[in-house]
C-alpha cells in the first residue's frame, strides 16, 4: 500500500477548486452516510479496465472515451442514455475497423458532474455570484440560493449515478450493442450525411466483413462477443469529500479502489505534485487519467508519473492530452520523449476538445476543423516518435446540438443559438462524433496501408 496514505490523508494538503459549503456539519452528515451506500462498481471492473489499458498502453488495443462535459440533473432520462450510448457503440465499431484493433469503451457518464472553473465568480448584467460547479455540488440558475453549495445534491449524484449505470450494464449486456444493431444504424448515419460517399468505402468494407462471418456461421446467436461489449464508466475525481465516502477496501486484494467509477482522472488545474488531488489518486488501485495541459513542463510530469505510478505498471496511467490545434506540436513531444527516456509505461489519449474552445456570438464553441486537426497531428507526432497513439477523449452527446461549429452538416456561429443545450462546454452531437471516427479511422488505415507497402517492398 501506499506509504502514510489514507482515504483521508488529501484533507492534510493543499486543495485547489474546492467549493465552500456553508454548512459543514451537513456536508459531514452526508459524507457519512454515502460511505454506508453500495458502491456502483467493484474492484474486479476496474481490474479488468485496467488490463485492458495495458494492452492499450502496448500498442494491442485503441481507448474510446467520450461523454458529456457536464452530466445534469434535469437531462436524466433513458432517451439521452441510450442515444449516447448508441453514437459511443457507432464511433467503436468505425474505429475497431480503422485501427484493426479492439477499442477500449470507457464512457464520461454515470458520475461526471464536478466542474473545476477558470473563475470563482460569474458577473451577469453587472452582478457577480458564485460560477456554478457542476450539479453535485450547486444549480446552475444565476440566482444567490440556486449556486449555493448543497451538500444534498451529491445524494441525488450517487442516485442519479446508479440509475445510468444500471441501464448501461443492461444495454451491454442484454442485447442493446449487438454488433448486427450497431452497424445498422452506422449505415444510416452513412446514407444520410451530406458526406456518405466519403464514408461508404469503409462502411462497405464493415459490411462485408460482417456477411462474410455470416457465411461461414459466426452470428451473435453462437458467438456472445458478437452481442455483448464491455463498458466502462469514468469522471474527473474533482469532490474528493464524496470519492473519499466511495474509496474502499477490495476483499480479494486487501487494496483501496475508487468505487464511485472505473476509472479517475485528475483535471489539468488540480494537477499540483504536493496537493491533495495527487495525494488522493496516488492510493487508488484504479486505473486513473492524468490532464496534461500546455504548462505542464517534462520533468514535471515524470516526478507525477512516479507519485502515481510508482510500480510502473501498464495501464494504471492514461495521459490525456489537451494542448490545443496550434499547441500540441510544441508541447506533445518532449512529454514523449520525456516518458521514452524513462522507460515509463503510459497509455497516451488525445483530448482534443479543452484546448480549442472558441466565443462566438457569446457562446462558447470548438471548432470541428481544430478539433480534427489535433487529432491528426497528435497521430502524426506519435508516427514520427515510434510510440502508439492510444486513444482519444471526447466531449459528445447522442442528440443533434448545435454547440461545436462545422462538420459535414456544417454548424455556423448564427446556428449555435438554436440547441445549445451543454452544461459547460460545447460537445460535439451524434452526426459531428461519428464523422470523427470516420475520418480517423480512413487515417489510421492509411497509415497501415502504409506501412505494408514499406514490408512487402
Ligand atoms: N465484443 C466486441 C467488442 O466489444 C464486439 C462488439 C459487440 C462491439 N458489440 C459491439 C464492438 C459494439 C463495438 C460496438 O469490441
Ligand atoms: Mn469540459
Amino acid at each position: 500500500m501506499a506509504q502514510n496514505w489514507t482515504p483521508s490523508s488529501w484533507r492534510q494538503k493543499p486543495i485547489q477548486q474546492l467549493p465552500e459549503f456553508p454548512d459543514k456539519a451537513a456536508l459531514a452528515a452526508t459524507e457519512a452516510q454515502l460511505a454506508t451506500f453500495p458502491p456502483l462498481v467493484f474492484a474486479g471492473e476496474a481490474r479488468r479496465l485496467k488490463k485492458q489499458l495495458a494492452s492499450v498502453a502496448e500498442g494491442n488495443a485503441f481507448l474510446l472515451q467520450g461523454g458529456d462535459c457536464a452530466e445534469s440533473f434535469v437531462e436524466h432520462g433513458a432517451d439521452n442514455i441510450r442515444d449516447f450510448f448508441r453514437s459511443f457503440l457507432q464511433m467503436a465499431v468505425v474505429l475497431t475497423y480503422g485501427a484493426q484493433l479492439p477499442v477500449v469503451k470507457v464512457g464520461r457518464i454515470a458520475g461526471q458532474f464536478a466542474k473545476p472553473r477558470s473563475s470563482n465568480v460569474e458577473v451577469q448584467g453587472g452582478v457577480e455570484l458564485p460560477s456554478y460547479r457542476g450539479d453535485i455540488i450547486n444549480g446552475i440558475e444565476f440566482s444567490p440560493e440556486s449556486r449555493i453549495p448543497d451538500p444534498e445534491r451529491q445524494m441525488m449524484a450517487y442516485r442519479q449515478s446508479a440509475a445510468t449505470l444500471n441501464l448501461l450494464r443492461a444495454f451491454a449486456m442484454g442485447g442493446y450493442a449487438n454488433l448486427e444493431n450497431v452497424h445498422k444504424w452506422m449505415l444510416g448515419f452513412v446514407k444520410d450525411s451530406p458526406q456518405g460517399e466519403r464514408y461508404r468505402k469503409l462502411a462497405d468494407r464493415i459490411s462485408e466483413t460482417m456477411d462474410f462471418m455470416t457465411a461461414i456461421g459466426i452470428t451473435s446467436e453462437n458467438q456472445p462477443s458478437l452481442r455483448e461489449t464491455d463498458f466502462f464508466t469514468s469522471h474527473e475525481a474533482l469532490l474528493l469529500g464524496y470519492e473519499e465516502a466511495f474509496t474502499r477496501v477490495d476483499s480479494t486484494s486487501g487494496d483501496w479502489y475508487a468505487t464511485s467509477g472505473h476509472m479517475l482522472w485528475i483535471g489539468d488545474r488540480t494537477r499540483q505534485l504536493d496537493h491533495a488531488h495527487v495525494e488522493y489518486f496516488r492510493g487508488i488501485k484504479n486505473p486513473i487519467g492524468l490532464k496534461c495541459g500546455p504548462s505542464l513542463q517534462p520533468d514535471n510530469l515524470i516526478e507525477l508519473i512516479d507519485a502515481l505510478n510508482p510500480a510502473n505498471e501498464a495501464g494504471r496511467l492514461t495521459l490525456i492530452c489537451r494542448f490545443g490545434h496550434d499547441k500540441v506540436a510544441e508541447n506533445l513531444p518532449k512529454l514523449i520523449r520525456a516518458v521514452e527516456r524513462e522507460g515509463k509505461k503510459v497509455v497516451w489519449s488525445c483530448d482534443p476538445m479543452h484546448g480549442n474552445t472558441i466565443t462566438l456570438n457569446n457562446y462558447k464553441t470548438r471548432p470541428f476543423e481544430r478539433i480534427l486537426s489535433e487529432v491528426e497531428s497528435f497521430f502524426q507526432i506519435h508516427r514520427a516518435e515510434g510510440t502508439h497513439p492510444g486513444g482519444i477523449h471526447i466531449e459528445m452527446t447522442g442528440k443533434d446540438v448545435t454547440e461545436c461549429t462545422g462538420g459535414a452538416r456544417a454548424v455556423s456561429a448564427g446556428d449555435l443559438q438554436d440547441r445549445y443545450h451543454t452544461h459547460c462546454d460545447p460537445r460535439l452531437n451524434a452526426d459531428q462524433a461519428l464523422e470523427l471516427a470516420f475520418l480517423l479511422a480512413e487515417r489510421m488505415k492509411s497509415g497501415r496501408d502504409e506501412k505494408r507497402m514499406v514490408v512487402n517492398g
